[in-house]
């Protein structure tokens, strides 16, 4: 029976736990931060001097930690991109947006363990110089925000954030920053124009890099709840350490969301690499209900290519001495580099299961016409592409289609992703559309020629055209 490797849940859920001040101290919260604010200067062997901060860097960096808000960036490199040398402010945000569908990790910590975000950020924004920060939350988390700035407070009065924190001369202030709920407000341009009071159109990549061009025009790091929690325990546990757990190119823990068809739909941590799809959906999440087979898995939020039960999967990467292996859908690690290979993606770290219960088609139809909705219509090809793929498949799941419907939701979708698009929600959109249709061809067509058939033999009914 494989187990969980809980750092960042490590408290989370326990009897007796909860979010305030005092219950954290006891836990040996902020313990960290004192420690790394005391560091210290170290000498290289080549004489040159490494500060606190600088060394807080190398261990993340060392670390290999990916980013866990979905694109899995590593997170040292990306601090390494800002110019500590440019002069203007450096802002941290925090993206707790968690608009993936399927995704609700980081609203557990936000909710039940607030405090270890809040160190993990001080601990991000001491290593980059950062005085001031924000914590970017999705509107609909009430709850969240109320504690977080509760949270704040106690953290203010016990020194760990303000004036001169722990007596060390650093100053920091954090804000809480409410979104208005929007799925694109979690992009880190859109999200950024949006705390700027803007619409949150996202931003042309180059020349608008956060990490040169960000908040107020200034270097800005963007990192996921999850990631900044994750910097809290490679500072603890120092960066090679952290390194050691998951895989090489994809190292830690991470904490993976399991909904759908399932009998325990949750969220746990696992070390990466080192749990199967297998164990995560039979084992962690309760396995499937009595008599279901699976069907397919969706394995890193909606946006992730859907994976197929019944197909073999070339594994390529991570494997010893390199060879390559051929595995069936269960027997995939839950790691980067499998589900790459596999080609799809962790993600957001949502999985999502469907049974042989579930219909493909109304499944990826409610999937599209959140991606209708949530285009924030700046590019042609995601407004419109996302928005006729919406209405092909209301009509195809609405008994209205037509058996080339399926040739037709793929000629859309092959026109919207790469790089015809500002941001990547150009591909969030594409993804599901190319994988369940090419994956499930014959579901989508039955479905459109049983319409046709319906049609033909009821001549009444041939008028029905799309419904807009
Ligand atoms: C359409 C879209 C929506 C996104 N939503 C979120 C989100 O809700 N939360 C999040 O952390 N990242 C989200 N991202 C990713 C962010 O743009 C960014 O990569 C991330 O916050 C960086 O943090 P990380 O490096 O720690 O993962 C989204 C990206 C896209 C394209
Ligand atoms: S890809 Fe879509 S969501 Fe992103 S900027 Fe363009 S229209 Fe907006």
């Amino acid at each position: 029976m494989v187990t969980e490797n809980r750092l960042i849940l490590k408290h989370i859920d326990q009897s007796g736990y909860t979010p305030d001040i005092e219950c954290y101290l006891r836990h040996g919260g902020y313990e960290t931060l004192g420690r790394a604010l005391k560091l210290g200067d170290y000498t290289t062997p080549e004489g040159r001097i490494v500060d606190a901060a600088e060394r807080i860097r190398n261990e993340v960096k060392t670390s290999g930690l990916r980013g866990r808000g979905g694109a899995g960036f590593p997170c040292g490199v990306k601090w390494g991109f800002i110019d500590h040398k440019s002069g203007k402010p450096i802002y941290l945000i925090c993206n707790a947006d968690e608009s993936e569908p399927g995704t609700f990790k980081d609203r557990q910590i936000l909710h039940k363990d607030p405090h270890q975000l809040i160190e993990g950020m001080v601990l991000s924004c001491y290593a980059n110089r950062v005085h001031l920060a924000y914590i970017y939350i999705r509107g609909e988390f009430v709850e969240g925000a109320w504690l977080l700035n509760r949270s704040l407070a106690e953290a203010r009065r016990h020194g760990f954030l303000g004036k001169n924190i722990l007596g060390t001369g650093y100053d920091l202030e954090i804000h809480v920053h409410r979104g208005a709920g929007s799925y694109i407000c979690g992009e880190e341009t859109g999200l950024i124009e949006s705390l700027e009071g803007k619409r949150a159109y996202p931003r042309i990549k180059p020349p608008y890099f956060p990490a040169i061009l960000g908040l107020y025009q200034c270097p800005t790091i963007v990192n996921n709840v999850e990631t900044l929690c994750a910097v809290r325990h490679v500072v603890e546990m120092g960066g090679a350490a952290y390194a050691r757990l998951g895989t090489a190119s994809d190292p830690g823990t991470r904490i993976v969301c399991v909904s759908g068809q399932v009998r325990r739909p949750g969220y746990f941590e696992i070390e990466i690499g080192k749990v199967t799809l297998g164990q995560l959906i039979n084992e962690l999440a309760g396995g499937l209900r009595e008599g279901r087979k699976l069907k397919a898995v969706i394995p890193g939020g909606s946006s992730a290519k859907v994976l197929k039960a019944g197909d073999r999967y070339k594994l390529k990467n991570n494997q010893p001495g390199g060879k390559e292996i051929e595995v069936g859908l269960l027997d995939l690690p839950y790691d980067a580099d499998s589900l790459g290979a596999a080609g799809s993606m962790c993600g957001s770290g949502a999985i999502i299961v469907l049974d042989d219960s579930a219909d493909v088609v109304a499944a990826l139809e409610n999937i599209s016409e959140f991606y209708a909705h949530e285009s924030c219509g700046q590019c042609t090809p995601c407004r419109e592409g996302s928005l006729w793929m919406a209405k092909v498949l209301r009509r195809l799941a609405g008994d209205e289609g037509r058996k080339a419907d399926a040739d037709l939701l793929m000629h859309i979708a092959n026109q919207i992703p790469n790089g015809r698009t500002i941001c990547a929600f150009g591909e969030a959109c594409s993804w599901p559309v190319q994988s369940f249709v090419s994956k499930f061809k014959e579901d989508f067509e039955r479905k459109g020629a049983e319409a046709e058939a319906h049609r033909a033999a009821a001549p009444a009914n041939i008028g029905a055209t799309l419904k807009t």
